[in-house]
């Protein structure tokens, strides 16, 4: 999941180490090393990078070096299965991300040809067939080509040969790589947060390209050989944004830094006098914006209920057809791409396989497509038509939190250009804009309420299952809701239109399962006091997030957000239940910034 490689003059173990520990967050289960030095030498083990740390002696020596933190996909996590993994002569050294499809078919060619595995995993193959096409040719990089040339499927590698201790071969296609540039030495990771602490000066890969690096400089050339040119890209992201600032988790810090975050997303965009938005990145005239018939919104988990959010945005400021589809689901069901519909990608990381694959398609049939991103020079931001980045700063927490509100707040921008462009009034748009600026005191606010929402935090946890519902703009706020709930906490939630509960799920209510009601002072309001009072007849608890407190014979516990503009109030009312997830996770004891099963950003499909 995670890769690291480093050629200078230092010491590689130590830069190694502390690159894996920067990309923790994104969750793992084993993790390794691997220096060149008159031989390979390697260092790997099941668990966390401090188990790793402990295992490494003062002698492991080498000024060349990759690292690895693992995610099981082919074999259980183990010593064995973690990277690096060498070849039958210890030559070479591969750490791989991503999923190679035809493993099966080259180790049994491997095997019958005398190879002996040592591992059940994919990335065993690319160590062996490299060795065997080291053989063949003048350069690594040459040898690398070869044999990935047999390869089909996703990587992004780091190779090392103990034949060449002066360079470190490094390999995109579907996984993020990135060179870092610094003086007289030179880095590669798979996420920028490894390298800040190091340099500013990066690279992006592209799919299809290698890279060699040396400490004097870094050469790429395409699959077949051809040089290309790069031009380095200066990352505005500090180690400091990957410390916890003093707050007991990154989560906690992230939920925090929202005001300024928003503040961030919004800074600049907002104009005053006219009441539209400067979205300049959009690359889309008015002309063409006009012409947009319809609205589709993909991303995955979080990205996608933000996603349904701005659906509702886009069609209420707009009165554009909008809506959001997971970019698993659409990229698998062979979408219909109309030329009249603006698509819209949305992703912290830049880097989700899925969304990425699904922009890829939506690419090849011709669809224009923007991109709601918060990773500057991602794979998603780079391959979309325009977009708006978010500038919420580094989101390390595996759960998103800033992101999620950035991107609701990116949406409600989006929303606010395309109404200007077509009916929505100047009146109207002065009254977003202002709402838009209400928002990051507002979320202060909230954030006031945190000693409380702990305290129900703690006396929802004995339950095993609590219900989420919301109606229109509160149900994509109940699915986060329920999201946030389940990642960290572990305790099972299940979000339903407010609606729909009486069609179905209303059989679950009783004592024993809770419900967390979103009721926002909308023209829905009444709609939703009255589906509460379904809830208590049946004997069911209830914890209302809206804007009053209601008559207590409908709700036992409140927690009251302050009221912005209607169309704006889903960004406000997911606040408390990001700390309600929060406090319940600490309360149960779990691994808030790092759940269990799940990574940050998941780069294979
Ligand atoms: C993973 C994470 C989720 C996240 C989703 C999309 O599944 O665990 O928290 O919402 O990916 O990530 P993205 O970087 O594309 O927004």
């Amino acid at each position: 999941c995670g890769i690291v490689a480093y050629v200078g003059p230092k010491d590689a173990a130590p830069i190694l180490l502390e690159g894996l520990q920067r990309l923790e967050y994104r969750g793992y289960d084993s993790a390794g090393i691997a220096v060149a030095n008159r031989g390979i030498k390697v260092r790997k083990t099941k668990g966390r990078v401090a188990d790793l740390a402990a295992t490494v002696p003062a002698r492991f020596k080498g000024t060349t070096g990759i690292g690895h933190t693992r995610w099981a996909t082919h074999g259980e996590p183990s010593d064995i299965n973690a990277h690096p993994h060498l070849d039958a002569a210890e030559r070479i050294a591969v750490v791989h991300n991503g999923i190679i499809e035809n493993a099966d078919d080259l180790r049994h060619r491997l095997e019958a040809d005398g190879v002996t595995f040592v591992s059940e995993t994919d990335t065993e193959v690319i160590a062996h067939l490299i060795a065997r096409a080291v053989k063949e040719t003048d350069t690594l990089e040459e040898a690398v080509r070869m044999a990935l040339k047999g390869v089909v499927g996703t990587y992004g590698l780091a190779v090392i040969d103990a034949e060449r201790p002066d360079q470190v071969v490094v390999a995109r296609n579907g996984s993020p790589i990135v060179l870092g540039l610094g003086e007289k030495e030179m880095f590669a990771a798979s996420d920028v947060a490894a390298l800040v602490r190091y340099t500013r000066q990066v690279v992006h890969l592209e799919d299809g390209e290698l890279a060699v690096l040396r400490a004097d400089g870094f050469q790429t050339l395409t699959m077949d050989a051809r040089v290309t040119s790069k031009e380095p890209l200066t990352v505005d992201w500090d180690a400091g944004h990957y410390d916890t600032g003093g707050y007991e988790h990154y989560l906690l810090k992230e939920i925090s830094e929202q005001p300024e975050t928003v503040a961030r997303t919004l800074r600049g965009r907002i104009d005053d006098r006219f009441h539209v938005a400067h979205l300049g990145g959009l690359n889309l005239t008015p002309h063409e914006t006009r012409a947009f018939r319809r609205v589709k919104i993909i991303g995955c988990g979080s990205a996608y209920y933000s996603g349904q959010i701005g659906a509702q945005m886009i069609e209420e400021l707009a009165r554009i057809p909008a809506d959001a589809e997971p970019a698993s689901e659409f990229r698998y069901r062979n979408p219909v791409v109309e030329h009249d519909t603006l698509y819209v990608a949305v992703s912290q990381s830049g880097e989700t396989y899925d969304t990425l694959a699904a922009v890829q398609e939506l690419k090849r049939k011709g669809g224009r497509v923007l991109g709601i991103v918060n990773t500057v020079g991602s794979a998603i931001a780079r391959e979309c038509d325009g977009g708006i980045y978010l500038h919420a700063g580094p989101e390390v927490s595996v759960a998103s939190t800033k992101a999620f509100t950035s991107t609701a707040v990116a949406f409600a921008l989006l929303a606010l250009h395309f109404g200007r462009v077509h009916d929505l009034s100047p009146a109207d748009g002065r009254r977003i804009c202002e709402g838009l600026r209400r928002l990051p005191d507002q979320i202060e606010e909230i954030l006031k309420q945190g000693p409380q929402i702990a305290d129900l935090a703690r006396r929802y946890v004995g339950h095993s299952s609590i219900m989420f519902v919301g109606r229109v703009r509160g149900y994509p706020v109940a699915r986060e809701g329920a999201q946030k709930l389940k990642e960290i906490s572990y305790i099972h939630a299940e979000a339903y239109p407010a609606s729909e509960l009486k069609h179905g799920p209303l059989a679950l209510i009783g004592p024993e399962m809770p419900t967390v009601a979103i009721v926002p002072d909308d023209e829905l309001l009444d709609k939703n006091l009255t589906t509460l009072g379904e809830i208590k007849a049946r004997g069911g608890q209830v914890l209302m997030v809206g804007h009053r407190t209601p008559d207590p014979k409908l709700a036992e516990d409140v927690i009251v957000v302050p009221k912005n503009e209607t169309e704006l109030d889903p960004i406000l009312l997911t606040i408390p239940l990001q700390l309600f997830a929060y406090h319940a996770a600490v309360a149960l004891g779990r691994d808030v910034d790092k759940p269990r099963n799940l990574a940050k950003s998941v780069t294979v499909e």
